[in-house]
């Protein structure tokens, strides 16, 4: 089916200069660029997108990590489009992600991992909405 998923460039990657590299990989896959920003999330923000890990260890350390420079967000689409970011992207741990995945060559750490994508269906909405409340979002 086509979907939607919410995809960020984090500040590590905005800072290596990779932003059209990752763009690139989107759309070599077939993952079309429908929303994008560019933000300078604040503590609030990066906060409430990550509510969900508000009771795990590295809570403070997302949040700060996320706000400490500006993030590229974008809502891609296509056939799969959330499995598929998946496999770009590669394991949120860049030392077990598989070669030619966006983090096996563009992260340094668990942390400064390069990228966010949406894990499935009903967070893609939710994610989608945070960023792009203008879009029609239809989980159907
Ligand atoms: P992301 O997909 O943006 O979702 C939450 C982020 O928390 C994750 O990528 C990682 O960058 C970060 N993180 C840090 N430590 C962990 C951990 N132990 N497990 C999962 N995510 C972690």
């Amino acid at each position: 089916a086509i979907e939607r998923t919410l995809s960020i460039i984090k500040p590590d990657a905005v800072a290596k200069n990779v932003i059209g590299q990752i763009y690139a990989r989107f759309e070599g896959a077939g993952l079309k660029v429908i929303a994008a920003k560019m933000a300078h999330l604040s503590e609030r923000e990066a906060g409430e997108f990550y509510a969900v890990h508000k009771e795990r260890p590295f809570f403070k350390d997302l949040v700060s990590f996320m706000t400490s420079g500006p993030v590229m967000i974008q809502c891609l689409e296509g056939e799969g489009a959330i499995a598929k970011n998946r496999e770009l992207m590669g394991a949120t741990d860049p030392k077990k992600a598989d070669k030619g995945t966006i983090r096996a060559d563009f992260a340094e750490s668990i942390d400064a991992n390069a990228v966010h994508g949406s894990d499935a269906a009903e967070t893609a909405a939710v994610e989608i909405a945070f960023f792009f409340p203008g879009m029609n979002v239809y989980s159907r």
